[in-house]
């Protein structure tokens, strides 16, 4: 077997809607080798709901493999079990020994086996990985119990065994840097984490790194050139994690217009096996209202995307997702937002390539109980496994620990803040912020290292010519003067729909988002917009005769047939209002109004609540994340 093994492929699948499976003892090889139970066929990876008898199901299903090979590893190696990606609550056992389980839906998990021979079942009996996922939505779970989004089930990504030398190289994280005189010199920090790495290894050894230039010898196909770029040797310690400096003479920048992009080769010479790691060497950094990508202004201008396809649901072929990339990219598109949760790493590794600026979230949304222990060190987990996932991606440049959360509330203020924090702690090279739809009174914002808001402006309220004032309001009315970026907007429109009396026309909708997008380009202080949203998507709350099932806010249709904004995109977007107005006094006085009036009303809803709330906030707050 080699280091890493895929376990994708078909499965049985039994669905347990009185979950009474654990009870039973399903994942037990007596259960199993009677088979005495009724199964459906599934595909690993995908989603169950695309079996059409189970779309609407949530609850428990158990996913059965009959593993044909049972990995043997040597005394000087580590067994992992991986999954990169199952939602929502996954457990796991083989040959009925509970192996573990993870919470959440979007992010990669792992269990080393420390004895896997002691797993293996004797004489030749059929070994078996037994994988409980249940889609109910819980109470103190991450998203919460309401979402605009389909809750799509089931082992969605890659599953494999992973095979690892016990002393190996742990966790590349790779930062680059510019030197003077830039942009001639760049330096990359590496560092690294040694696995079981002992003094008596120290002097004997060291780390070799070679890196290469990576080229696009057609459409999609990265290879590395030939010939080394640069090779450095360097003395290792014993400190678990080491961190080296290489510096990079006429580095090939990455951008969204020149996707240039390395690899890097690490290896302790005659003892680990190499590890490689794509990298892009990039700064992004914001100096007061502007977004600097190389020290460059830039406006990031996209839309955001659910990680879904029909008829697929969340896991689909990088080769279409490599189109739909390219597609936006066709628009002029050099940013997306994956929402509301992170998608398969392959979106990432494809923006990289593509050249798109990458903005990723955890599905903190809406109401959820932000005061909840378990829920915070959760929503921790989820941004420190994120951040761990992606670091090494140049087209990560946002992390987003929240959507739409009411920040009027003290512990979700306390919670943002708490994160906000920690993300920036775990990853000081990016920005770091959450979509907030308050106007002039969410105070939390100052965390932010970038201002994301989402407004509907012309389609949940006042109509899109409003939005100049309102964010002059905001802009010069509240807070310092760091970029914003409009993370939200747009309207909703049936593909082929040309009734210019209903609101789900194409018509209508392109009205409504052309004049936003030419306002906030002609803002200096805007630094980006995301349309909500790219593509149609299914939402069990959209039934009405537009919607049946779908949020219709895409600018193309489920099947990516593009509506009139779309097509008219290309010649719009990068258009500005001539001679635009700017509120700055009027907005500044209606902002330090309004702020009292928001505030007022949220104080009295939050009075209500005080004793409650302010002693539950107390008691939660020294709670280390780590
Ligand atoms: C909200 C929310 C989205 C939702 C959108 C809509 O802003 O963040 O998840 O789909 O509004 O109303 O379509």
């Amino acid at each position: 077997m080699k280091n890493k093994s895929l376990l994708n492929g078909t499965w049985n699948l039994i669905v347990d809607p009185q979950k009474k499976g654990e009870k039973e003892s399903w994942f037990s090889p007596t259960f199993l080798n009677n088979q005495k139970y009724s199964v459906e066929k599934i595909a690993v990876p995908s989603n169950y709901n695309t079996i059409p008898k189970l779309f609407e199901y949530t609850g428990v299903v158990w996913y059965i493999l009959e593993l044909s090979e049972f990995p043997a590893i040597s005394s000087k190696e580590d067994l992992f079990l991986c999954f990169d990606g199952a939602n929502y609550i996954a457990k796991i056992w083989i040959n009925g020994q509970f192996i573990g389980e993870h919470e959440g839906g979007f992010l990669p998990f792992k269990f080393r086996l420390p004895n896997p021979l002691k797993l293996k079942q004797p004489n030749g009996d059929k070994n078996w990985l037994v994988v409980k996922i249940d889609t109910s939505i819980v109470k103190d779970g991450i998203p919460g119990e309401s979402t605009d989004w389909f809750n799509w089930g089931g082992l969605h990504r890659d599953v494999y065994w992973e095979i690892k030398n016990k002393i190996r190289i742990d966790h590349v994280k790779i930062k680059s840097s510019f030197n003077s005189p830039w942009p001639h010199s760049a330096q990359i920090s590496i560092s690294i984490k040694k696995n079981n790495f002992s003094k008596n290894l120290l002097d004997e050894h060291v780390l070799t790194c070679r890196i290469y230039e990576l080229r696009k010898d057609n459409l999609t196909q990265i290879k590395r050139a030939s010939q080394i770029y640069i090779q450095q040797e360097f003395s290792l310690d014993t400190r678990s994690i080491q961190q080296f400096n290489m510096d990079i003479l006429n580095p090939k920048l990455w951008s969204p217009t020149e996707p240039n992009l390395y690899e890097i080769e690490l290896q302790i010479k005659n003892l680990t096996s190499p590890v490689i790691e794509r990298f892009g060497i990039r700064m992004i950094e914001t100096q007061e209202h502007l977004l600097l990508l190389n020290k460059r202004p830039i406006k990031m201008k996209g839309a955001s995307l659910h990680e879904e396809l029909e008829p697929y649901g969340r896991h689909y072929s990088t080769q279409l997702r490599r189109s739909e990339l390219q597609a936006m990219k066709a628009l002029g598109f050099n940013a997306l937002r994956s929402a509301h949760y992170s998608h398969d790493e392959r979106l990432c590794q494809l923006c990289d390539e593509e050249g798109l600026l990458l903005l990723e979230e955890i599905p903190l949304y809406w109401n959820i109980e932000y005061t909840n222990r378990k829920i915070i060190k959760l929503a921790a987990q989820m941004i420190r496994d994120l951040i761990s996932r992606d670091f090494n991606h140049p087209s990560v440049i946002v992390w987003s620990v929240g959507n739409e959360v009411p920040v009027e509330d003290l512990g979700c203020r306390q919670t943002i803040k708490l994160l906000l924090q920690y993300a920036r702690k775990l990853d000081p090279s990016r920005l770091v912020t959450y979509a907030s739809c308050r106007m002039v009174s969410d105070v939390t914002r100052k965390y932010s290292s970038i201002n994301a808001i989402n407004f509907y402006f012309g389609w949940y309220y006042m109509t899109p010519y409003n939005l100049n004032f309102f964010l002059d309001a905001m802009y010069y009315g509240t807070h310092p003067k760091t970029p914003w970026i409009m993370t939200e907007f747009g309207a909703g429109a049936k593909y082929g729909e040309h009734n210019l009396k209903e609101q789900f026309s194409e018509e209508n909708q392109a009205r409504t988002i052309a004049h936003q997008i030419q306002v906030m380009n002609s803002k200096p202080y805007m630094a980006g917009w995301f349309i909500w949203i790219y593509r149609d998507f299914r939402s069990s709350q959209r039934l009405n005769r537009f919607q049946q099932g779908f949020n219709r806010k895409g600018i193309v249709s489920e099947k990516n047939e593009k509506k009139l904004i779309a097509r008219i995109m290309p010649q719009l977007i990068n258009k500005k209002i001539e001679r635009i107005r700017h509120y700055r006094g009027l907005a500044q006085f209606y902002a330090y109004i309004m702020r009292w009036v928001e505030r007022v009303a949220v104080k009295i809803i939050f009075f209500l609540e005080f004793r409650k709330e302010r002693k539950m906030v107390k008691s939660y707050y020294h709670t280390e994340l780590d």
